[in-house]
This record gives C-alpha cells, structure tokens and sequence, in this order.
C-alpha cells in the first residue's frame, strides 16, 4: 500500500514535466488524490512552497508523501493542512509573508499558510486562459471574484475594465493588489462589495452593460457551510440578463452538478432568456484528473444575440 501510494506520486509527478519545465508557469496541482489512486490527499505547488492537503489519510501516508516530494523538488518548505487543525510545517518555516506565483506569465499572491484556499483556485486555469483570449474590448463583471484572478487575466487580454463583486473586503483588497502586480489599472470604483443579487439588482436599475459576466459561485458545500442557500450561474442568469449586451457572453462555472452538459446549457440558455449559443466548453487543467463526471468542474461560455 505504502509502495503503491509512493509510485502513485512519482507518477503523478512525472505527468506533470510540461508544467514542471514551464517557467512561466509556478502554480498548480502535483497531486490530484481523486482521480490518480490517493482519494485522501491533495498536493498543490505554489512556487518553493507545496502544500498537502490531507482529507483523512494516515500520519504514515503523509509522510510517503513528504519524501516523494522533498526529492521531486527543492521546496522551501512542505505546508500541511488538514481539517480542524492549524496549518503546520513538515518542512522549513511556515511563510508569514504572501509571495507570488505565476501561471502562464501572469503573476498572483498567495497565502500559503491560509488554513484555506491561499488567494489562486488552480482548477481555473483553463477558464484564466479562455479569459484571456476572448475579453478584448470588453467590459467584464466578475461575480464572486474573491481575489480577482479571473479579472486579472481578462485584463491580460484587452479587457477595457473590470468589475469585481464579492462580499469580502479582503478579497476585493487582494483583488485591487493582483492587478497591481501585473501591471494593470485598478480603481476603487472597481470593487462592489454586497451581495451578488444586490450588486446584480442595483446595476440593472442604473442600466449599466458589459461584454462579459463571469459567473463562480461557491460549490454547494461551501455555501451550504456558510448558511447561504446554493446560487448557481442558472439561478442567477434572470438577474443577469439584462446587463448582458448583445454579442456579450456569459461564463458559467458549473459546480458538482450531476445534470448533462447539454442540459446545463440548456437550462442556463433558458433561464437567460434570450438566445443563447454555447461558444466554448471546458474542465479544469490536466493537473486536475477527475475520476467522476459529477465531480468535474464543467465551464461553459455561453453567447447572447
Ligand atoms: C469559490 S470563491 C470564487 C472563486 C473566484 N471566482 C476565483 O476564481 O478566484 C467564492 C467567493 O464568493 C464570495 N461570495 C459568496 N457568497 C457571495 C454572495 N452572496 N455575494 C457576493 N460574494 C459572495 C466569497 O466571499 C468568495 O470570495
């Protein structure tokens, strides 16, 4: 068992040479527990610093863990977080100081130390790349920005502005300082700090339009953890709607979900009602191997006429 979690690391950790050879590139996930044989644990690189996430794996397995790693890489350190307990670390000091990290050239802080997601959700690689290949002379709404990576890179791509909206001031503080660090304009007036439906409302009422709505709110178990009922992108798409302008696209991130693809869209499609196109279909990065189509992060982008 030990040999095979062991092998089961190495292997992982050779699928991912691209990312490993990309210097662009110093944040994603080693180890993806659910789909590559270890259910229980998780390993994210970000930058020097890796951090095993253990869901209920033995003190044993964490350990076959930490050696795989410590002589795949030179890590500063080796964060472990599990549930109810401080993160800790295994290897070097536990950083104070948030430090940055790149994806695809574009940089973001992290808290590597944050009992939580440290400031960059990796999954969404692929929905940052989309981002920033189809936001040119747009104006974008990001809801549910927490720290802003997803408006970082539709600025990367010509956005003409972005606005996030989240009800956390850290992370709208946290979002005004990534784009800060690309290089990127940012405004207070940038920020809407309120509830998504509120912000939704009151823009609607003000007649405002934008050429894109990126639209992630929290996965069902998060928001059922916060005491909010679940939002999804269809619940919201009637509040949307109208600030969507004609040829402006709408980016769903579907969360655990058991509903088809096709049946998504179409309920998304409906609940917008307008016409609505699918123009692009995605999953989370190669890093994240999922084992169960309802565990999948699905992401759609939807056209209105
Ligand atoms: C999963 S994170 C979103 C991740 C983000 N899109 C990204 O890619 O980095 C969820 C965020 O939604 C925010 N949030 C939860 N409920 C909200 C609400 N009703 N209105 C506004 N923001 C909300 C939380 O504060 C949190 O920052």
């Amino acid at each position: 068992m030990a040999n095979d979690l062991a092998e089961r690391l190495r292997l992982a950790y050779q699928a991912r040479s691209a990312l490993h050879e990309d210097p662009q590139t110093t944040a994603y996930r080693l180890f993806h527990g659910y789909g590559e044989g270890g259910p229980a644990l998780a390993v994210d690189r970000f930058g020097d610093v890796a951090i095993i996430e253990n869901r209920g794996s033995t003190a044993e397995e964490v350990d076959i863990a930490m050696q795989v790693l410590g002589k795949a890489e030179p890590f500063s350190c080796i964060v472990l977080k599990e549930r109810g307990k401080e993160p800790r670390a295994l290897l070097g000091v536990l950083p104070s100081e948030p430090s940055a990290v790149l994806e695809e050239g574009l940089s973001y802080w992290v808290e590597t130390w944050a009992p939580r997601n440290p400031g960059l959700y990796l999954d969404a690689r692929p929905a940052r790349n989309w981002l920033r290949a189809n936001s040119s002379g747009r104006r974008v709404l990001n809801l549910f920005s927490y720290a802003g990576s997803l408006g970082v890179a539709a600025m990367a791509g010509g956005a003409k502005g972005v606005i996030h909206c989240d009800t956390q001031k850290r992370a709208l503080l946290r979002c005004q300082e990534n784009h800060r660090l690309n290089g990127q304009r940012t405004d207070a007036r940038d920020q809407e700090r309120m509830d998504v439906v509120k912000m939704l409302r009151k823009a609607s009422e003000k007649g405002r339009k934008f050429g894109g709505v990126i639209v992630d709110p929290p996965p069902p178990s998060a928001s059922t953890a916060s005491n909010c009922s679940a939002m999804t992108p269809t619940s919201l798409a009637p509040a949307i709607s109208p600030l969507v302008e004609p040829g402006g696209w709408v980016l769903c991130f579907f969360h655990h979900d058991a509903r088809s693809w096709d049946e998504l869209e179409e309920e998304m499609g409906k609940a917008l009602g307008r016409r609505a196109v699918s123009m692009w279909r995605g999953r989370s990065g190669s890093d994240f191997p999922e084992s169960s189509a309802e565990r999948d992060l699905r992401l759609s982008a939807l056209r209105i006429a």
